[in-house]
């Protein structure tokens, strides 16, 4: 956002950070075949906790430049928590987090965030009492190397829906229609990787459809996209290789064509 340049300066994260040299997910889940992008966010050996209840399991996880990711699991299964543990919101307690090959394992999540990481949490991220062009206006930011492709026109351009309701409190909106002011507001701060975390969820179908196709549209413009989403479907669809996670763990990280329809069963039990 163009309002973090008032932030006093972040710390520096843990020194010592060559997170090239990191070990990797065990060869099992490996991706197989294809040529791997060069990682922007990387997290290895994760564990994490709340109170005493042990979440994340030693969770690796990796997304490259312009790479669409879908991160999958039955409610539970610690998605969010590896998501919020990845940004700097919850620290974990083992493990190593690399943004571009930077450590930032024990980086604030203000600093992480000015990165170039934007967030669509679960259940929305608005300002209610703004109007939806105050929301927008507020976001809007240059990329880190500069760029601006995602502008205010732009965005009203992708969303007709928010352009109708400029001058609409956030409150006052459709939850679709609130979904899509959570993401133009993303775009609008010209992220290299945009973080969707259940963006459909609770929509209506034909709304839902819309936000996928939009999702489809971001993924093309080359931002790298980590989808957490029931609709599997859709999720498979979309991503080129998909994480699945069971209890803390991760079960399957390979292209989205592997994951067949048997292993579907067995992992999300659909
Ligand atoms: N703030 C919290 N305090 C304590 N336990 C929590 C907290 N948030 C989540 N948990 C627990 O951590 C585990 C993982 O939760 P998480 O929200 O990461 O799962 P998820 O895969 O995102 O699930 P869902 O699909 O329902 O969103 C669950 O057992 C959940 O009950
Ligand atoms: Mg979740």
């Amino acid at each position: 956002m163009a309002d973090m340049q008032r932030f006093p300066p972040a710390p520096r994260p843990m020194e010592g950070g060559d997170c090239g040299s990191l070990p990797s997910q065990a060869d099992a889940v490996r991706p197989r075949g294809g040529p791997s992008a060069e990682p922007l966010l990387e997290a290895s050996g994760i564990h994490t906790y709340y109170g005493a209840s042990h979440i994340l399991h030693g969770v690796d996880f990796r997304i490259g430049r312009g790479e669409a990711v879908g991160l999958m699991g039955r409610n539970g299964m610690g998605k969010t928590t590896l998501i919020r543990c990845m940004l700097g919101h919850l620290r974990s307690r083992q493990g190593k987090i690399c943004w571009r090959g930077e450590d930032v394992t024990q980086a604030a999540a203000y600093y992480i965030a000015r990165l170039g990481v934007a967030y669509v949490p679960e259940g929305r991220g608005i300002f209610p009492n703004l109007t939806v062009k105050e929301n927008l206006v507020m976001a809007a930011g240059q990329g880190v190397d500069g760029r601006r492709d995602w502008t205010y026109p732009r965005v009203l351009e992708t969303f007709p829906r928010l352009a109708e309701r400029l001058d609409h409190g956030g409150g006052q909106l459709s939850g679709g229609e609130q979904q899509m002011l959570t993401i133009g507001r993303a775009l609008l701060t010209n992220p290299d990787l945009l973080i969707l975390d259940e963006a459909t969820e609770g929509l209506a179908p034909l709304i839902a459809r819309d936000i996928w196709r939009i999702i489809g549209e971001i993924r093309s413009s080359g931002i790298a996209t980590l989808i957490v989403d029931k609709n599997y479907a859709a999720v498979m669809d979309l991503a080129d290789r998909c994480v699945v996670m069971i209890k803390g763990t991760v079960v399957f990280n390979d292209a989205s064509n592997q994951l067949t329809g048997e292993l579907v069963q067995k992992h999300l039990g659909v």
